[in-house]
């Protein structure tokens, strides 16, 4: 399907890989845009030759924040309202994994889409800041909420009412960034869509499991991750797959995956 603000290709098996294309404004996350950018995710998500996804945008800004001049002007009533970045949300409710693979400015809502995605990858260029503050804002888009779950509270609290930006070794040295991918390897989307290939490759069932208690890690008490973390292992059992799984690794051969 043809987008106007965003690119989207098939680059591996099982992947599918969006791009965010609106390089005059530095990807700045415009009305349009998300709904673009929620349109191609959900039909990716419904689409069952897709197991696994990546979201970028250009070397120059992964996105640069929700659009300042499609804001500006609008009323408390008109937001509250309209549930305005609600829909922001959508991509956090898809059942197959998201890797970001953030180069440049990631900065307020772009700092924050990076954060609902479920594995971020990092450029050495990659600058991410919550700067909300200096517009006389606070982040709206889960910032506030992720950022602190992802780096604790005190470096939370300082990004947040510094605005400062921090840089893609600094996201890593905390744990917000799983890795820091060097330009010799071929750039950070490269290193993205390998890993998506790798998750693809294993049974789609099991992966939508394993995100789900990841996430539930973030959303539980430890008893309740805990066991909500069991009653899914033991629905495992119930699945081809893992039928199939152990039967290969007894059997000392390559599983196939039916993904079911
Ligand atoms: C609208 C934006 C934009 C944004 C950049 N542009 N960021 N337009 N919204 N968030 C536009 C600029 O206006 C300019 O348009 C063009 O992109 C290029 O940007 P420059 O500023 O000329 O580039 P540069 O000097 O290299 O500076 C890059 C920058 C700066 C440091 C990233 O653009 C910047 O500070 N942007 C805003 C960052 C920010 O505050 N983000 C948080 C937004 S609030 P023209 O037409 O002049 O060429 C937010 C709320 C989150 O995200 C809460 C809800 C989710």
């Amino acid at each position: 399907k043809q987008y106007e603000f965003i690119l989207t290709s098939r680059p591996a098996e099982g992947v599918a890989l969006i791009t965010l294309n609106r390089p005059k404004a530095l990807n700045a996350l415009s009305t349009p845009l998300f709904t673009e950018l929620n349109d191609a995710v959900k039909r990716f998500d419904e689409d069952d030759s897709v197991r696994a996804l990546v979201l970028t945008g250009s070397d120059r800004a992964f996105a640069a924040g929700a659009d300042i001049k499609e804001m500006k002007d609008k009323q408390f009533s008109e937001v509250f309202k309209g549930k305005f970045l609600e829909s922001w949300g959508l991509l956090t409710t898809i059942r197959k994994p998201i890797i970001a693979a953030v180069s440049g400015y990631a900065l307020g809502g772009g700092c924050e889409l990076a954060l609902m995605c479920d594995i971020i990858l990092a450029s050495p260029s990659a600058k991410f800041g919550q700067p909300e503050i200096n517009i006389g804002v606070i982040p709206g888009g889960g910032g506030s909420q992720r950022l602190a779950h992802a780096i604790g509270k005190s470096r939370a609290m300082e990004i947040v009412l510094t605005g400062r930006n921090f840089t893609a070794q600094e996201a890593s040295d905390w744990g917000m960034v799983s890795r820091v991918v060097p330009d010799e390897e071929g750039g950070v989307v490269k290193a993205a869509v390998d890993m998506a290939a790798v998750i693809a490759s294993k049974s789609a069932i099991a992966v939508q499991a394993g995100k789900e208690v990841v996430n539930a890690a973030f959303e539980h008490t430890l008893a309740e991750g805990l066991r909500y973390e069991r009653r899914l292992f033991h629905g495992m059992f119930a699945t081809k797959d893992q039928k199939e799984g152990m039967s290969a690794f007894a059997e000392k051969r390559q599983p196939k995956w039916s993904h079911s």
